[in-house]
């Protein structure tokens, strides 16, 4: 018998790959699947960013990068930062990443052991729960809820911090729930940390550009106070149509700059080389494209929402940001996993029940709206008739 520790029998995983997985295999068998399961935007990658990357392999860059990525793309990660944000950020605090997930995976690696205590959004991405609980440490969840606009609130999230308390997880804007968090809650939550110099905070902004209802983006790298202690997690995924490239980065404060680039060379010793050329033409080109996707899903999200809120049973806040819905189905009777999954079965739609991510998430379902609109609308038809006709399992 293999003898593997049991840390990795407490790993979890994200199901909407496992739905993804399901409603391939019933699209291969001839089916009408709409997924609105899985969170990547339907749009290609801008046609600029995909020639920087033949155009690098052709110019012969292939060969290992140095761990912590091309130094022009960490300054031109400085400079978006810099511009949008008016941060001033060292290129030499910034890394680049195989994607957003390594930051959350190394982060929660360097705090979680047993005995400590790291706090994380529930319902929030199911992978920081799953690598808090790898890592032995004990996760505890701070409630993300409806009626507070699915933000996170300061005052209950400081309640929760503990002399046990290593690390503190954001996600504004959120997923699966949409929420966005509002500046002057930010910065109570920033005011009440500075009595908590031992926490480090990992701020998940990877959603920071798809923002609706003229939201304007608060990044936590604008608060001196916690600079020192401060993860951010961004990436080129979500904004520029890239979830399959696998590129991202992370800025680290100095010391666990060291710790995350000797991971990295353990690890996946860098970045694909045409990769990073193609995340450089993606941060210094034109960024129309970006405007014109986020409007897309603006126009999608006010579809999905009405459409939702049309539904026997289900209520739907609006979301102010990210590209998902998060509909209230109590009143459906439906435990949410059960809908979620006779849906794709019987209806073809497929969406993700709310516990897949986290214990608060149970009442609720994920519609991820980058899908056409003409989709969204098939997809809420078929909601609809299987709500009106089917009695709760
Ligand atoms: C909140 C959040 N963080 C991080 C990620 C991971 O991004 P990547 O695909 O770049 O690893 C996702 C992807 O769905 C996400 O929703």
């Amino acid at each position: 018998m293999l003898k593997t520790i049991a840390a990795f029998d407490r790993i979890g995983e994200e199901n909407a790959f496992a739905v993804l997985a399901r409603a391939t295999e019933l699209a291969a068998q001839g089916r009408d699947i709409i997924n609105l399961g899985i969170g990547q935007p339907d749009f290609r990658t801008p046609d600029h960013v995909v020639e920087a990357a033949v155009k690098a392999l052709r110019d012969g860059h292939h060969g290992y990068t140095p761990a912590v990525g091309i130094k022009p793309l960490r300054e031109a990660v400085a400079a978006d930062l810099h511009k949008r944000f008016q941060v001033e950020v060292s290129p030499d605090a910034v890394m680049i990443m195989p994607g957003g997930k390594p930051t959350m995976y190394m982060s929660i690696l360097m705090f979680g052991e047993p005995g400590v205590e790291i706090l994380y959004p529930d319902p929030g991405f199911p992978i920081y729960r799953s690598m808090i609980e790898y890592t032995g440490a004990m996760p505890v969840p701070v409630p993300i809820r409806e009626e507070n606009g699915f933000a996170f609130s300061a005052e209950e999230t400081l309640k929760l911090i503990t002399p046990r308390t290593r690390l503190l997880i954001l996600n504004s804007p959120a997923n699966p729930t949409g929420g966005v968090t509002p500046k002057p809650e930010v910065d109570r939550l920033v005011a009440g940390l500075e009595r908590h110099p031992d926490v480090a905070i990992m701020s998940d902004e990877i959603y920071d550009q798809m923002l609706y209802d003229g939201e304007t983006h608060v990044c936590l790298l604008s608060y001196p106070s916690i600079r020192d202690r401060l993860i951010l997690l961004n990436g080129w995924s979500k904004t520029y149509a890239m979830t399959g490239w696998r590129l991202g980065y992370a800025v680290w404060p100095a010391k666990l700059y060291d710790y995350a680039r000797k991971l990295a060379v353990n690890l996946y010793s860098c970045v694909n080389a045409a990769t990073q050329w193609a995340g450089l033409a993606a941060l210094t080109g034109p960024q129309d494209e970006v405007a014109r996707m986020v409007a897309e899903f603006d126009r999608r999200r006010g579809v999905v929402v009405d459409g939702l809120n049309r539904l026997p049973g289900v209520s739907c806040a609006t979301p102010k940001g990210a590209f998902y819905a998060f509909p209230n189905v109590k009143r459906t009777g439906w435990k949410a996993k059960a809908l979620a999954s006779t849906l794709l079965e019987e209806t073809g739609v497929a969406i993700i029940g709310g516990p897949d991510f986290g214990i608060l998430g149970e009442g609720y379902v994920r519609l991820s709206y980058a899908n056409s609109t003409e989709n969204i609308l098939r997809a809420l038809d078929r909601m609809g008739e299987f709500l009106a006709s089917r009695k709760a399992a």
